[in-house]
């Protein structure tokens, strides 16, 4: 089943590349994995990250630097894989996947050597990080164009691209379940950073991003990278940011448990409820900055009935955006796929015209008008932010805010309730609840 996905994936890439080429004047793409840089004086190099062009064709092989694809219109697209002679580390091996059929695969050795071996007739589009020297063609490297067109089109996934990050998904999920059991535990940071790896069958290096593990104030840094390796004395509230990867295709998922605190509860509950509604309303030609709006004006009436905003209707809109951009400053979601933030957020045709957020939504990542088959996180938040805090605390809005209500909610830090929907004909699927629910 599966085999059919990757295998139409590949049609519409190998057509959609045809496309282009023949519309820029180009004769064939190549494509480069990436190259592996050691540290600053060091013979030790990062976690090998592969360059996303190269992931969308070829997602069974992504953590070998210096491969090449080379796309021409009407052939086999060519696979050339880097297998050094290198006694210290494992090298590729011939590949035997369904997919090889696919290929043209080929193994080499000698990188410049490979290199002077591509010939192409005409001109070719690199896309690659670097210029690559020594190649006989006339190339041009990551042509603006042609690169506007392709990530574009990549917010809307295929088919094969849904079933990766819905797979992704259900992987997330047994990491997700693991730390809610391990916070009622009373495990620390660390312990239950570890217990998501096992859960997920992931190594640190293969997340797509490093998960946020936050217990009690942690949960109100909205990118908190530390874990702490003892547990604190009382469990409040747990944070967890965490993803996992498929074929190359990531899951983003934020789930926040906590415990002690019946008014912390409800703003839980009211928002993993309006985080649904808000998700309910979803369907093709909504705009993301809209529904970003939207949610502002539902943590808006989640505050007053929470008790923390006090005299409402004496505040403008824009007084209550001050307020809630307190409480919630980031935005409301992004695209999601091969990249946690998947490129294209902000483009707004496939030429590239660009549409930056609304001013008062500076980190809204995305403000395409959603399409059918686009894959986009939706994650709202609600944070006791010291810092956001003092700064309110400094206005003249300062009055409408229960502030002995706000000290008492500190200790529990924040809330990110956060699921990758996949958007299509006239909704959208959930991916992050089907999982929670044993869907898929
Ligand atoms: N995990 C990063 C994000 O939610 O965007
Ligand atoms: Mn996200
Ligand atoms: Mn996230």
């Amino acid at each position: 089943m599966t085999e059919f996905l990757f295998k139409d994936h590949l049609a519409i890439l190998q057509q959609r590349s045809a496309d282009l080429l023949a519309q820029e004047a180009l004769d064939a793409l190549l494509i480069h994995s990436g190259s592996s840089k050691n540290y600053f004086l060091d013979d030790y190099a990062p976690a090998f990250k592969p360059n996303p062009h190269f992931v969308q064709w070829m997602p069974f092989l992504t953590e070998h630097p210096e491969c090449w694809l080379l796309i021409k219109p009407g052939s086999k697209p060519s696979l050339y894989i880097y297998s050094p002679d290198d006694f210290w580390h494992m090298t590729a091996s011939t590949p035997t996947g369904f997919w090889c059929e696919l290929f043209d695969v080929q193994l080499y050795t000698d990188r410049a050597a490979q290199i002077k071996q591509m010939k192409v007739k005409g001109e070719v589009a690199l896309i690659a990080e670097d210029y690559i020297e020594f190649l006989q063609c006339k190339v041009q490297h990551n042509p603006e164009a042609l690169m506007h067109a392709l990530h574009y089109r990549r917010a809307e996934k295929t088919a094969w691209e849904q079933h990766c990050i819905r797979e992704a998904n259900a992987i997330a999920v047994k990491g997700h379940r693991y730390t809610q059991r391990g916070f009622l535990a009373g495990l620390s940071e660390f312990e239950l950073h570890q217990g998501y790896l096992s859960a997920t069958v992931h190594l640190e290096k293969e997340l797509p991003y490093s998960n946020i593990v936050g217990l009690n104030e942690h949960a109100a840094v909205l990118h908190y990278q530390y874990k702490d390796r003892i547990a604190p004395p009382q469990m409040r509230t747990l944070l967890v940011d965490g993803g996992a990867v498929y074929h190359g295709y990531v899951a983003d998922i934020t789930r926040t448990v906590s415990q002690g605190n019946q008014d912390f509860q409800a703003l839980l509950s009211a928002m993993d409820q309006a985080q649904q509604a808000l998700i309910e309303t979803i369907k093709p030609g909504i705009s993301f900055v809209a529904l970003h709006e939207t949610m502002h004006q539902q943590l808006f009436a989640m505050l007053c009935d929470a008790g923390i905003v006090k005299h409402d209707s004496l505040l403008s809109p824009s007084d209550q955006l001050i307020i809630t951009r307190t409480f919630y400053p980031h935005g409301l979601g992004h695209l999601l796929g091969i990249q946690v933030h998947d490129i294209g957020g902000w483009q707004q045709d496939k030429h590239g015209l660009m549409a930056a957020p609304p001013e008062p939504h500076p980190f809204l990542r995305l403000t395409r008008t959603l399409t059918e088959n686009m894959v986009v996180t939706i994650e709202p938040g609600l944070y006791f932010i010291p810092l956001l805090l003092e700064q309110l605390k400094a206005t003249a809005l300062a009055n409408h805010i229960n502030w002995a209500l706000v000290n008492q909610l500190i200790p529990w830090g924040g809330i990110r309730v956060e699921d990758n929907v996949c958007v299509t004909a006239n909704g959208v699927e959930n991916y992050t609840r089907d999982a929670f629910n044993g869907l898929n």
